[in-house]
Order: C-alpha cells, then structure tokens, then sequence
C-alpha cells in the first residue's frame, strides 16, 4: 500500500467503544459495514471485464474475500446482540451511486479511495472497540482489505500512464466522494454525543481520514500539488470535467446503441479475446509439476 498502517492510524487517546454503553451507535457503524460488503457482488461486473488474467484472479479471489466479510459482520453483530437494519443513504450513494463506469473508475474510486475510506475506519474500530472477539475477526479481514487497497492503486497507476485525461476525470470524481464523506460525518455529529469519549475525536478523526485520501492521491499521481493549492473554481471545473465526460458518453452509447447491436460494431474486448496474449499464459511454466506441492 502507498500509506502505511502508521500514518493511517488516528490517536484516540486510549478511547474506548464499549458494547453495552455504545450499543445505538455500534449497531449503526455494524449496519453500514454490512452493507459495504454486501456490494461486494459488483465485484461480479469487474470480473466479466477484468482486462487481464492477472486482474481476473484477484478479483475472482476478492469476491470470496468479501462475501466472507458479510458473515464477519452478521458473526460480530450476533455476537454483540446487534439487529439489522437499512443502511445510510449517503452510504448506499458511496458504495453503490458511485459505483464506477470503467475500469479505471472502479479501482480509483471503488478500491484505492472507497476501501481506503473503509480501512481507515476499520483501524479506527481495532483500536478503540472493547470486544476482543470482535477485533480478532477485523484484524484478520484488514489484511485482505490492504491488498484490494494496494491493487485499487496498482492498477489506477496503471490506468493513467500517458491520460492526462482520464487523471483530471477521476480526481474530479474523487472530490465528490470526499464530499459525501465530509457530509456523511456531519451527519454522524449530529446524532452523536458530542462528550463522548470516542466520539468527540470525530471531526479530528475527518480531517484525518481526509488528509490520508489526498496523501493517496498525490502517491499514485492522481493529484500534482496539494489540495489547498487548488481553488474552489478549479475543484468545481474538475467535477464538472469528470461529470460533462461521463454524461456525453453516456449520450453517446444510448445514440449508438442501435447500431452496437449489429455484429460490425467492435465490442469490448474480454479475457475470452485476449488470454493467449495474456502475460500468465505466455510465460514459460517449469517444467516439473508443483501444484501438488503448493496444495500441501
Ligand atoms: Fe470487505
Ligand atoms: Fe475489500
């Protein structure tokens, strides 16, 4: 990952989530995890178009890796006798409104921004929650969440090479998303004790959690200087930038669709197209067989 654990942990002074006493805002952070990993079946729609075998297995392997989070959450919930409940409208808006339209918004927004959001939420809870069992289950699921984090910014690397472009697309696009952050921790304030022990750290906590995302922005190359360099006027030409781009391609698939339909229009290339280009089919295997060795 470009941000360590160091510099992604916040100190909440010793501060402590307890079970009993924190029920009503524990049940509400648990049903909004819970519904985070629930939108991990679109992991589903980025393995039909995954650009390379590589990509491919990582997702294939994500896919189980999240669903496994869904029965971490529904475990922890169980446990700490949490019921279930909707989720946020401004999380439902993050994890699935903003659900990207192309690869690369998909391992900017989704993977690098969107799990790294979570993460840093997830350290927040290792370090405060008063639940040994629970935390035991969070520390083994934040390894996975680390490596969907670090292949989010591999690949938004990878994506931007050489598209200027596309870099001012997903910035723009990734300044809506810290906005709806920003909102959503408003909204958290006020529902929240403010002399809570924990929860008084939360605008601390925000501008924290703000801080790392645009650390991440300017390591993968997203972002040249620092965000307070920009102005209002260059922020807002940017989110209109990634919007106008979206919404004229989106214009342009629904004018073109009839034709698309005809077998002359070229389709977007699949793995089935590509895999005897793909770099793990080409490269030499040993010659002894070690899979039987790997099982073991
Ligand atoms: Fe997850
Ligand atoms: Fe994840």
């Amino acid at each position: 990952m470009l941000l360590s654990r160091e510099e992604m942990t916040f100190d909440f002074g010793g501060a402590r989530l307890r079970p009993e006493r924190d029920r009503a805002f524990l049940e509400w952070a648990m049903n909004q995890f819970l519904y985070g990993e629930i939108t991990g079946i679109q992991v589903g729609h980025w393995l039909y178009g995954a650009p390379d075998l590589e990509a491919a297995r990582f997702l294939a392997r994500q896919s189980v890796e999240e669903l496994q989070h869904v029965d971490n959450f529904l475990r922890i919930m169980a446990m700490m006798g949490l019921a279930q409940r909707p989720a946020h409208g401004l999380v439902r808006f993050l994890s699935t409104g903003m659900m990207g339209g192309s690869w690369a918004e998909h391992v900017a927004l989704e993977m690098a921004a969107g799990e790294g959001f979570v993460l840093l939420a997830f350290y927040a809870l290792i370090d405060t929650l008063d639940h040994g069992p629970s935390v035991d289950i969070l520390r083994r699921a934040v390894k996975q969440e680390e490596r969907h984090v670090a292949f989010g910014e591999t690949q938004t690397r990878k994506a931007i090479a050489g598209k200027p472009w596309l870099r001012r697309r997903l910035l723009g696009l990734s300044l809506v998303s810290m906005w709806a952050v920003t909102r959503l921790a408003r909204f958290m304030q006020t529902r929240l004790p403010a002399d809570h022990e924990v929860l008084r750290h939360l605008p601390a906590f925000l501008a924290h959690t703000n801080r790392c995302a645009e650390l991440r922005l300017r390591r993968i190359g997203l972002l040249d200087r620092p965000l307070a360099e920009l102005g209002a006027g260059a922020r807002a030409a940017l989110v209109v930038e990634a919007y106008g781009g979206k919404a004229l391609e989106g214009l342009f698939r629904l004018v073109t669709l009839p034709v698309r339909v005809l077998p002359i229009w070229p389709r977007q290339r699949r793995l089935t197209d590509t895999y005897l280009a793909d770099p793990l089919v080409t490269k030499p295997l040993p010659a002894k067989d070690d899979s039987e060795a790997e099982a073991a």
